[in-house]
């Protein structure tokens, strides 16, 4: 279905996807890791090769066969995430994180599998994974010559955050929402890289010998795209907006979990928070929908 009829308007385009969930080993047999199943960003590669772009998917730990036409990647780690996507985002026009990344990994691998002993099993500890979504921002906005999206103010707030222990588990239940939001309004302004007027920065630092001009990958800096994924419960929309700004994101795609959408399900409904724009509502449907939704947010930011 998404093959026929599908705009071109990706055509020449060169586009990454990340997809998955990353898992972080905790010996030779075990991990830590998340729900991911891969199926939207896999849509989102689906959809992008039918409008025409050069896709590389960045798979983590997906079971799903390769999409048609696009080139795939596949990593395990979040480091190993890391490094394909940024290797991958030279010079592509776009990039969008939907791969679920494990915040944290076990400061440790046991090289050997840890065995039962009679008394209580030793805490894991757990030290921070890097932010690929908001290095990525922050690389852009330092090559535009702005502040970076993560500043410090974003980086203590990282440290509040995490303080509260070990798990993704423990993120419903904690007062996020607000520490997110005062980050952000601090940020406000500083960090923000630019909304509507942000494609014109890109084009004017355009590559030179390309044709095209605006929209089109800053050279160096990165996609002149940058596309984030949120998966949020209690306040979304607000935890959301302050997620855009925070990691310097042209959009922000952000789900409800929960009411069995998103993790595992073929359907999706999602907000589409926009950098300087309103935010864009998908309504409850399949992932290529939301998908297709997004791929139009992206070109019209390209031209
Ligand atoms: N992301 C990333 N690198 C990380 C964590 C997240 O690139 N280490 C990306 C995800 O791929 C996603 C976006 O950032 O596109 C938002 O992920 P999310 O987990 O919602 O954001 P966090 O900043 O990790 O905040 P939270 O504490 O709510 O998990
Ligand atoms: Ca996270």
């Amino acid at each position: 279905r998404v093959l026929r009829g599908a705009p071109r308007d990706l055509a020449g385009r060169r586009v990454v996807v990340s997809a998955g969930g990353t898992r972080e080993a905790i010996d030779p047999v075990r991990f830590i890791g998340n729900r991911s199943s891969g199926l939207q960003g896999y849509a989102l590669a689906r959809t992008a090769v039918a409008r025409g772009a050069q896709v590389t998917l960045v798979a983590a730990n997906v079971s799903l066969p390769d999409p048609a036409g696009a080139t795939v990647v596949r990593v395990e780690s979040t480091a190993e995430l890391r490094t394909a996507v940024l290797s991958a985002s030279a010079g592509a026009d776009a990039v969008v994180m939907a791969a679920a990344v494990a915040d944290f990994r076990p400061a440790e691998r046991a090289t050997s599998k840890i065995k039962k002993t009679s008394g209580e099993p030793e805490a894991i500890h757990l030290t921070k994974n890097p932010d690929i979504l908001a290095e990525l921002g922050r690389r852009r906005a330092q090559h535009l010559g702005r502040q970076g999206p993560d500043t410090g103010q974003a980086d203590q707030l990282g440290g509040v955050h995490q303080s509260d222990g070990a798990g993704q588990s423990g993120r419903a239940g904690q007062p996020s929402g607000v520490d997110q939001s005062g980050g952000a309004d601090q940020l406000d302004g500083v960090g923000r890289p630019g909304g509507a007027g942000q494609g014109g920065e890109a084009g004017r630092l355009g590559p030179e010998g390309r044709s095209g001009g605006a929209g089109r990958a800053v050279p160096d800096g990165g996609p002149a795209v940058i596309v984030g994924f949120a998966a949020e419960t209690d306040d979304v929309l607000a935890n959301g907006q302050a997620k855009l700004v925070k990691k310097g994101c042209d959009l922000l795609v952000v789900n409800q979990v929960g009411e069995r959408l998103a993790f595992g399900t073929p359907d999706n409904a999602a907000t589409i928070l926009v950098a300087g724009g309103d935010p864009v509502e998908v309504p409850r449907g399949p992932k290529e929908d939301l998908a297709d939704a997004l791929w139009t947010l992206v070109a019209a930011r390209l031209t």
